[in-house]
């Protein structure tokens, strides 16, 4: 029965897979070695520093949702902020497919998705592309070992520092009190300003629609566990 489930799940995630790449919000990046994406139409695109230009076709600031999953910030914030443009990132094509997929039924021009690795952003954004990240849920990995592979370790702050104007607003959202914690060692190491930090976001009196109102599939499965959901929001600079 177990292996017969297994067969039908990883039978429906080539299926999600499969749709994600004929959708035209989504660019792809398939050989981490070559460092290019391709389109739904398996184009190569080279959307350095044009994504305004060529995908959206609006010039306006960038958000990106990192490890973004089914992407719910991303389609969240792009209905609510039709004058900001939004690109959720997570190397899972599966999870890609549900946030594009509604992104697409809406008609939510100002949403795309890019499937790579988080590492490899530097190039396919320019210096000053992006105003602002969203870091959701990402995994804390507990390890001391593994610790440059969380998001907001120096190695990916840098990573980030290539892509973001100088006053970029980062947004990270964990149930991970490793994660948080270590977040905020980051952020006092490097003199980072910060400008919001709330332990348990759903603590009665705290309000902020952004953080409560928009749920991600993780953190629903956080919230019936028990577990403190924790945000802090600081700049690059
Ligand atoms: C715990 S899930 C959270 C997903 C979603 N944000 C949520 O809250 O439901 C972490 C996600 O990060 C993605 N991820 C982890 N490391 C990554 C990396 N280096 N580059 C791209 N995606 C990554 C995984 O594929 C996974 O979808």
């Amino acid at each position: 029965m177990h292996k017969f489930l297994d067969k039908m799940a990883g039978k429906d995630k080539q299926r999600r897979f499969d749709e994600m790449s004929t959708f035209s919000n989504v660019y792809q990046n398939f050989d981490f070695k070559v460092p290019e994406l391709k389109n739904n139409k398996n184009e190569i695109v080279d959307l350095k520093g044009k994504w305004n230009e060529i995908h959206f076709k609006k010039n306006q600031p960038i958000t990106l949702e990192l490890a973004c999953g089914k992407g719910e910030y991303t389609v969240a914030l792009s209905a609510r902020f039709p004058k900001r443009n939004f690109i959720g990132v997570d190397i899972k094509g599966a999870r890609i497919h549900d946030g594009a997929k509604k992104c697409l039924t809406a008609e939510q021009e100002n949403a795309a998705f890019l499937r790579t690795r988080i590492e490899l952003l530097p190039e396919f954004f320019a210096a000053e592309e992006v105003s602002e990240m969203w870091i959701v849920f990402s995994d804390p990995f507990p390890k001391d070992r593994h610790a440059k592979h969380r998001l907001t370790s120096p190695f990916f702050l840098d990573v980030y520092r290539k892509i973001c104007k100088k006053d970029c607003i980062i947004n990270v959202k964990t149930d991970s009190e490793l994660l948080f914690d270590y977040t905020l060692e980051m952020i006092a190491e490097q003199k980072l300003p910060v400008y919001i930090m709330e332990r348990d976001i759903y603590k009665t009196g705290y309000e902020n629609e952004l953080l409560t109102e928009i749920q991600t599939f993780y953190e629903k499965q956080h919230i019936a566990d028990g577990r403190k959901i924790n945000y802090v929001q600081f700049s690059l600079n």
